[in-house]
């Protein structure tokens, strides 16, 4: 049977996996506005995966017998400024989830909860990839600097994120 504390700090980290969701589902669209169909492709993508993020939190708290009560998510922001700053925004609201899961881990220990544990270690590893995977994007953008045709060329490669073939 999981602890209240630690069925009370997932619930909240469910809303804070919806808020990254809601979060890229604004910034792909603010990509898209821009003509940066690809990149807004990479963010759709990726809000699909924090909607699975959050839904494997969800599930772990039902397994655990426990109670899930999830609050109102946030609004994100409008105005995410130019394609370089979309990425820096991502990089460190990635590195705040990360912080967020290693609190979370935290309690656990706290709480001597081993099953949550080995549940969250996925999430460790996830944020790796995660913050590995913006900073790369960042990187790149940061190089091109202000040269159109190099954005749009790495705006035509992240755009391939989730196809096949
Ligand atoms: Fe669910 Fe991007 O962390």
């Amino acid at each position: 049977m999981i602890t209240p504390k630690m069925q009370d700090a997932l619930c909240a980290h469910v809303e804070q996996e919806m808020y990254s969701a809601y979060l890229y589902l604004a910034m792909g669209a603010y990509c898209e506005a821009k003509a940066y169909k690809g990149f807004g492709r990479w963010l759709r993508v990726q809000h699909g995966e924090e909607l699975e993020h959050a839904r494997k939190v969800l599930d772990y708290v039902v397994a655990r017998g426990g109670q899930t009560s999830l609050g109102a998510i946030p609004a994100p922001s409008r105005e995410f400024g130019t394609i370089t700053q979309v990425f820096e925004a991502v990089l460190n609201h990635e590195r705040r989830v990360t912080e967020r899961i290693h609190a979370l881990y935290a309690t656990a220990v706290a709480e001597k909860d081993t099953a949550a544990q080995v549940f969250l270690q996925w999430f460790i590893g996830e944020q790796v990839e995660e913050e590995n995977a913006a900073t790369e994007i960042l990187d790149k953008l940061r190089m091109v600097g202000d040269r159109p045709g190099s954005a749009l060329y790495l705006d035509k490669e992240y755009g391939k994120r989730g196809k096949t073939g």
